[in-house]
């Protein structure tokens, strides 16, 4: 275990290269589907982090041969030997990640029965899984819930069915996938959301044997089929980890060089990237991001479902927009709770307001509903060093960029759960040129 907390010593602008791996949450989703195949399946690309180690551990438990190459970053699954996980096992799971959801389609085409331990993952929301029970309820499953879990089973084989998701959920088109690929005959999914880890999984699952149509208008229909087999695949490079790091050469000052990131799946980042007056340039290695010199430019900006501006890259952001002259609005219409971080901010000199109306174009599910869920930088601010914890992912990155921009010493708590996400992050940070120890 590392040790969890980390000094920084900040205001030095962070200058270098990082490599960027595969998209944890692709790499995770993928890692469950290996279930569904006959054979083999192996994975390249894959990041050493927690996530990655949580899925391992649990594929493990179900009786998957499970072989992990950290230097390579390959994963091998060989599923021929599934069985049902002992409560013991999975517990030693539950609580850690959302992932163990998607076991349930996976599990119950292979053995007719799963047991789903309660959810982890980070707090920024209800996050429900209302949408993923009714999606199995509707292939025929029986949920059921017990103390520390939800028990599945499947009396015959899965149906397939018509359903519209009433918001385009991640975790719930993937769980519709991940049953429908085996399910008994034709299933439409209305509403679907379409990231690109999503479309990453479809060809997973196109190798693997699966019969999927991605539709206009957010329409999948999945042609169910009764056998399917391993896959091999690179990973899609993670666009949240790039985005992470180019928020960090703009609140800095810096100038980073993401080896490894792709353009197309960061378009819609690079356009604010550029209105807040942050540079850029692709080349066939990678994206170098730097800091032009002279002032940046305050926006505002919306989250959304892609190709929206996600919600993940949000919180990175707001740190550089600390440092933009003029009023930024961010309004978050994804999760009802991601500003929490920003209380570390303005304890560090930001000026942060939240407001619970929606400050962007539309209202949005939350405006009524008394969350604080826009938020109002007000810039630029110079920031100084504190004592701050990790709230979760995402937001945690972003304190540790906060920390390496502002003048003086922060003592960050809790950096355990940035390895969540982020590999190697300190060495990344090392690499970067950032003064940090651990403690
Ligand atoms: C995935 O979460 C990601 N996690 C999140 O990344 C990401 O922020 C999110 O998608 C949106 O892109 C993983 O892939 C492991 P959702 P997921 O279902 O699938 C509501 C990170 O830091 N909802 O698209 O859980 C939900 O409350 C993480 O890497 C329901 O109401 O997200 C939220 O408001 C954080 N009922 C909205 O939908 C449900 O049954 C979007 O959630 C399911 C979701």
């Amino acid at each position: 275990m590392t040790e969890d907390v980390l000094e920084i010593e900040g205001g030095t602008p962070l200058i270098g290269e990082i490599k960027l791996r595969g998209a944890k949450n692709f790499v995770s989703k993928a890692m469950v589907a290996s279930l569904l195949g006959q054979g083999p399946s192996t994975l390249h690309n894959v990041p050493l982090i927690r996530d990655v180690e949580v899925v391992a551990g649990l594929l493990r438990a179900h009786g998957v041969a499970v072989e992990l190459d950290d230097a390579a970053g390959t994963v091998r699954m060989d599923p021929g030997g599934v069985e049902l996980a002992q409560s013991a096992d999975i517990a030693m799971h539950a609580g850690s990640s959302r992932i163990p959801i998607l076991f349930c389609g996976p599990l119950l085409h292979r053995l007719g029965e799963a047991f789903i331990p309660d959810l982890g993952g980070c707090n920024i929301g209800g996050r429900p899984i209302d949408f993923h029970l009714e999606i199995l309820r509707r292939f025929g499953a029986e949920v059921t819930k017990e103390p520390g879990g939800i028990r599945l089973q499947a009396l015959e084989r899965l149906q397939g069915m018509q359903m519209e998701l009433a918001y385009p959920s991640v975790g719930a088109t993937e769980q519709c996938l991940l049953t429908a690929v085996m399910a008994d005959g034709i299933t439409e999914l209305r509403g679907a959301a379409v990231e690109p880890e999503i479309l990453d999984l479809v060809s997973v699952l196109q190798q693997m044997g699966a019969i999927i149509s991605i539709e206009t208008d957010r329409v999948i229909k999945v042609e169910g089929v009764e056998e399917m087999h391993g896959f091999h695949h690179k990973a899609l490079p993670d666009r949240i980890e790039a985005a992470s790091w180019a928020a960090a050469a703009l609140a800095t000052g810096g100038d980073i060089t993401v080896l490894g990131a792709r353009q197309a799946d960061l378009t819609t980042y690079l356009n604010y990237y550029r209105k807040v007056g942050g540079r850029f340039d692709v080349t066939d290695r990678g994206i170098r991001f730097w800091h032009p010199g002279g002032e940046l430019k305050s926006i505002a900006v919306e989250t959304g479902v892609h190709p929206g501006f996600m919600t993940d890259w949000q919180q990175p952001l707001v740190v550089a927009l600390t440092q933009a002259k003029g009023l930024s609005i961010i309004h978050e219409t994804v999760y009802e709770q991601r500003f929490g971080f920003t209380k570390a901010l303005n304890a560090m000199g930001a000026q942060i307001q939240l407001y619970k109306e929606c400050l962007g174009g539309q209202v949005c599910r939350f405006g009524r509903r008394n969350y604080l869920h826009s938020a109002v930088v007000s810039g630029p601010t110079e920031l100084h060093g504190a004592a701050i914890e990790v709230p979760d992912l995402r937001g945690g990155f972003s304190h540790l960029i906060a920390a390496l921009a502002a003048k003086g010493r922060s003592s960050v708590k809790g950096i355990g759960l940035i390895d969540r996400g982020y590999e190697h992050f300190q060495d990344k940070l090392q690499a970067l040129g950032a003064h940090t120890w651990r403690v």
